[in-house]
């Protein structure tokens, strides 16, 4: 794979100067948008922009207790986070960098997550390379995913201060980060619905008319199903009443489209991508993940703001314990359990990332106004900034740093050490 990788022609391959980086950023970014109105739906306003774009053990209170790793607190730790400085990660998304852009109150950056009854392991990006030496971590979903993928990037890449041992590249879906050292690469893939669709392009897939071929998964998997670790996502690009399900190819004259219930279709795309996983991974050599539903705060009657408030303005996350907005859709969530569950029994272990409730609290997590603006503001825009506001993707260093903060912890085998090791 090595070797395939570096024959495939990339459209950019960098040894990082000053210059590359400026005119990398300028090259590659790209207007995509996706609007989620209603009910059930969102405003998501998603911009991809293709630029290159972060103990040890259990602790008992009871003998009864055992930790869980998403349930527990956000503690305020300026000591230890950020776990890298914004500035300093080369691949930094200019979605996701709210400082740069603007944002004046920090202590976002802050938050340490605190499960109940133990502490996440450190982590150790050192080794983590050593982990993925001559291996592949592959993130496989949307632009939540593919944020985690950049705050994946920032928390090794920065323990390579050597610009040679590191680059970039990107060949159509496939985004690849090399540790050179290493020959480990930690990749993205954009699949915003796991399996094919009309908008699989990672470039033009702005289209209001969306269509998923629910039972076609192996287009994308060709290139990810050799991978050691696998880390999916797919949720947001989902949320409409319905979706148009095509049955053949979208090539061929005679396929057959046909609308139906959004969760029932989400469980037909689950169900293709969990039989993938049975018969074409191999069980051995993998370790798989599904990343939860990453909730937005557009809502502010939710968590006692007035109607009109969404995350815009706000600067502390929730503190109410069990707090869950309408942002998140426990329906879903349960499908995809539903199929885990269904992996396990068949022998194959899937292991769910839960971030959802942790990151429901983190309503000042995300970029609000404070990203690049890829078309103008208007003057109405300007007047009402809630109107723009991001409440979908989050701020970098945060919230995505502690999903991976948990990745970490499972590849590493920590859940199966937690309660064992006692401090
Ligand atoms: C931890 O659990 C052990 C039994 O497994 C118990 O003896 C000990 O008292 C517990 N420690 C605390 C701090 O609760
Ligand atoms: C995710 O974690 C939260 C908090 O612990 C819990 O309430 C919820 O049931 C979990 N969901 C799944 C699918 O594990
Ligand atoms: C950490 O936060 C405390 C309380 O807000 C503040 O007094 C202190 O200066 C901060 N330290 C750092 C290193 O930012
Ligand atoms: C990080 O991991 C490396 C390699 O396993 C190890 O040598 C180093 O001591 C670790 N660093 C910390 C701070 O634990
Ligand atoms: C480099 O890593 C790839 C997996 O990404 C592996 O297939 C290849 O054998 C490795 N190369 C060497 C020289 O070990
Ligand atoms: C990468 O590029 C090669 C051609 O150089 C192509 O065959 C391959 O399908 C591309 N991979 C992806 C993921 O687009
Ligand atoms: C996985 O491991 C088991 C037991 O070690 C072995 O019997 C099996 O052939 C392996 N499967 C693959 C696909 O390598
Ligand atoms: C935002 O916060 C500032 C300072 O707390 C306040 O003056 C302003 O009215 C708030 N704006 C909105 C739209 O809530």
């Amino acid at each position: 794979m090595a070797k395939k990788l570096q024959v495939v022609s990339n459209t950019w391959a960098i040894r990082f100067s000053f210059q590359s980086l400026v005119a990398l950023l300028v090259a590659v970014l790209v207007i995509g948008a996706i609007y989620l109105t209603g009910e059930s739906e969102q405003l998501l306003e998603e911009e991809d922009d293709h630029e290159v774009t972060k103990q040890e053990s259990g602790k008992n209170e009871s003998s009864s207790s055992r930790c869980e790793f998403f349930s527990g607190k956000w503690v305020f730790d300026n000591n230890s986070y950020p776990l890298y400085k914004e500035q300093d990660c080369t691949f930094m998304s200019d979605q996701l960098a709210c400082h740069k852009f603007g944002r004046k109150d920090l202590s976002y950056q802050n938050w340490r997550w605190q499960p109940h009854h133990c502490d996440l392991p450190r982590f150790n990006a050192t080794a983590l390379l050593e982990r993925l030496r001559n291996k592949r971590l592959v993130f496989v979903g949307d632009s939540l995913n593919r944020g985690q993928w950049v705050s994946m990037v920032c928390l090794v890449e920065t323990s390579i201060p050597n610009k040679e041992l590191k680059s970039m590249h990107t060949n159509g879906s496939l985004i690849t980060f090399r540790a050179v050292e290493y020959n480990a690469t930690v990749e993205f893939y954009w699949a915003p619905l796991l399996v094919d669709s009309n908008s699989d392009d990672p470039v033009n897939h702005r289209l209001p008319d969306r269509i998923v071929r629910a039972q076609a998964i192996e287009k994308h998997a060709k290139y990810w199903t050799d991978a050691n670790i696998l880390v999916f996502n797919s949720y947001l690009w989902w949320r409409r009443p319905k979706m148009k399900v095509l049955w053949g190819s979208f090539e061929s004259p005679d396929g057959i489209y046909k609308e139906i219930e959004m969760l029932r279709s989400y469980e037909m795309a689950i169900k293709t991508w969990s039989d993938w996983l049975e018969f074409h991974v191999n069980h051995n050599k993998t370790q798989l993940f599904f990343v939860s539903m990453s909730p937005t705060h557009e809502r502010g009657e939710e968590w006692g703001r007035s109607v009109d408030q969404n995350c815009y303005n706000e600067t502390d996350p929730i503190l109410k314990e069990g707090y869950w907005g309408s942002g998140s859709d426990p329906d879903m969530m349960h499908i995809v359990e539903d199929a885990i569950d269904g992996l396990k029994m068949r022998g194959l272990n899937v292991q769910m990332i839960n971030i959802t409730q942790l990151s429901e609290y983190r309503k000042e997590g995300h970029p609000s106004i404070y990203r690049k603006q890829w078309e103008p503001l208007t003057e109405e825009q300007q007047s009402n900034p809630s109107s723009y506001a991001d409440c979908i993707h989050w701020c970098l260093p945060g919230v995505p740093d502690v999903w991976n903060e948990l990745l970490y912890a499972y590849i590493f085998g920590y859940d199966r050490l937690k309660t064992t090791v006692e401090l």
